[in-house]
């Protein structure tokens, strides 16, 4: 997932991916140029919703890092 990009590269984002993809923060959310958001595979699960709409600043094409894959 992108959570594990930020992760496996220690690239320090302070308090990103916070419940560490389990779905339960959404420091992990991320606003993508609409053409990669029409890229991606899948689109998100409630649960992604459901988290999506506490994040600040949501957008059309938002999505939590840890559930893109
Ligand atoms: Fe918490 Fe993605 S890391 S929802």
């Amino acid at each position: 997932t992108l959570l594990d990009v930020v992760v496996n590269n220690d690239l320090n984002i302070e308090g990103y991916g916070a419940c560490e993809g389990t779905l339960t923060c959404s420091t992990c959310h991320v606003i993508l140029k609409q053409e990669d958001y029409d890229r991606l595979p899948e689109e998100p699960s409630d649960e992604e919703r459901d988290m999506l709409d506490l994040a600040y600043g949501l957008t059309d094409t938002s999505r939590l890092g840890c559930q893109i894959t």
